[in-house]
């Protein structure tokens, strides 16, 4: 169910608040109607799903804030309808609207607002202290969430004391300690510096996969919209002109206006694992024989398939070399020749900005694995190079671009050193990339025997 709905909702500042509804309705534009008021926010949907963080993003004056004081009925809307877990709140009295508010809204807040001549205790316990809670329960309350923050023992120090991430912690812990479902964040961390604010980030996405929590957060900073958000409304003089998910936007951009926007964002940490991983066929299940893995490196040109059960969990892998050994000698399964080491597993939301180290170690591609470690695709080295040279230069966390291949050797493509290394190396592990074709003369030899064995099946 959606936790907040807006249909078509206006917020019009100024006198003439139906007039400009109705001919922004009729079309009209927004500069030509300044005159007799300020269209903060026009004709806006959009569903917050439960448990999801949904980030607002524009430039200033784009009418975020707006949006966000709609939906915890400080302003009434001008049009349209504002829900909350179900209740029309444009449609209720003062005291239903506090109620709603009461149960299920609290608010971090950019400033944090804190109340400088009580303690950090009682500031965390403000808002229980709103909602008639005790005394010796709200203090207990507060000092629980100051420490799910990180601020155990600060309890008893003023704000003053703390520093500006502390203290929005502080914030965060009051929010948290009034145990509503909704939080609302208007540019929570945007006054705290870049250090700070990425510790925040992460601090925030860690609670949320605690608490689930529906979050509506704004922000101006791209990269912080792409990090926390389940799904982004991009917002333009009042409208918003798209909503999608982190990657909806990057790739597939509304508009020229979005597209512009979004361009400047370090795309190594928006997209992730499942964005470029690939389907592989070069997997075989353990139970399979020697001479079907056989038929399946020479179809699929690869000399290392990775090994999984029947219901595809990850088992390990197994190189050409040991299949047609163990064919020669007559084994019957793969299950005593599949290597288990050396294999690297990835998430499917893993960033791409977390794959290049162990990516380049590696001398399999990584393997993409769900929760219960089943194989759900992979990512060869050049694939993820290949998402690099898509980047733009301008992408300014990531001056690595030129500086990857020293640290990262393209062992995916043949190369006369990887031709040297890989003779060099006769037990190294399986390249699985499609590319790789070993032509050693140990190699030659053995793949041409394992061509001959194939034959003789088909012939069989
Ligand atoms: N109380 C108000 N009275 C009149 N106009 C207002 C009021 N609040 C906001 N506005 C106007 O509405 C528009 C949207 O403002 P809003 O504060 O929602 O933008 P914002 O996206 O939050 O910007 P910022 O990033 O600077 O916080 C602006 O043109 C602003 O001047
Ligand atoms: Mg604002």
């Amino acid at each position: 169910m959606a936790v907040v709905r807006a249909s078509h909702v206006y917020k019009v500042f100024g006198r003439h608040e139906r007039e400009v509804v109705k001919r922004l309705k009729a079309g009209e534009d927004r500069k030509d109607l300044a005159e007799l008021g300020t269209a903060a926010v026009i004709d806006a949907s959009f569903e917050v799903a439960e448990g999801e963080i949904f980030v607002v993003m524009g430039l200033s004056g784009s009418g975020k804030s707006t949006l966000i004081r709609m939906i915890n009925g400080l302003w009434d809307v001008s049009d349209g309808s504002m829900e909350i877990v179900g209740k029309d709140i444009s449609k209720m009295s003062g005291s239903q609207l506090r109620q709603v508010r009461r149960d299920h809204i609290s608010m971090v807040f950019q400033h944090f607002a804190l109340l400088p001549h009580r303690t950090v205790r009682e500031n965390a316990a403000y808002g229980l202290e709103l909602q008639d809670v005790g005394p010796r329960e709200r203090l207990e309350r507060a000092d629980a969430w100051l420490d799910t923050v990180g601020l155990s023992g600060w309890g008893d120090k003023y704000p003053g004391q703390l520093s500006g991430g502390m203290q929005q912690r502080v914030g965060l812990a009051r929010a948290l300690a009034a145990e509503t479902d909704i939080l609302l964040m208007d540019e929570a961390f945007s006054a705290l510096d870049p250090l700070i604010r990425r510790e925040m980030q992460d601090q925030l996405v860690e609670l949320q996969s605690k608490l689930n929590k529906t979050i509506v957060f704004i922000t101006h900073d791209l990269n912080e919209a792409m990090y926390l958000g389940d799904h982004i409304a991009v917002m333009r003089d009042g409208r918003i002109a798209q909503i999608g998910d982190a990657e909806d936007i990057l790739t597939r951009p509304a508009d020229d206006y979005v597209a512009n926007f979004v361009q400047d964002v370090d795309r190594t940490r928006v997209l992730t694992a499942s964005s470029i991983m690939q389907d592989t066929h070069a997997v075989v299940t353990h139970s399979a024989g020697p001479r079907y893995a056989m038929r399946l490196f020479e179809r699929e040109r690869v000399t290392g398939l990775f090994v999984v059960d029947r219901t595809r969990h990850l088992l390990g892998t197994v190189s050409d070399r040991a299949v047609v050994r163990a064919a020669r000698e007559g084994v019957d399964t793969l299950t005593d020749i599949t290597e288990t080491e050396g294999i690297l597993t990835v998430k499917p939301d893993t960033p791409l900005s977390e794959l290049f180290a162990p990516s380049a170690g590696a001398r399999v591609p990584l393997a993409v694995v769900d929760d219960d470690n089943r194989l759900l695709g992979i990512v060869p080295r050049v694939a993820l190079l290949d998402s690099m040279a898509h980047l733009s230069p301008e992408t300014g966390e990531l001056p690595a671009v030129s500086q990857l291949p020293a640290t990262v050797e393209p062992q995916d493509e043949v190369t006369d050193e990887s031709r040297a290394a890989e003779a060099e190396a006769p037990d190294a592990k399986p390249g699985i990339a499609a590319s790789v074709h070993g032509e050693t003369e140990d190699e030659a030899q053995e793949s041409a025997s394992a061509s001959a064995t194939s034959d003789d099946q088909k012939g069989a």
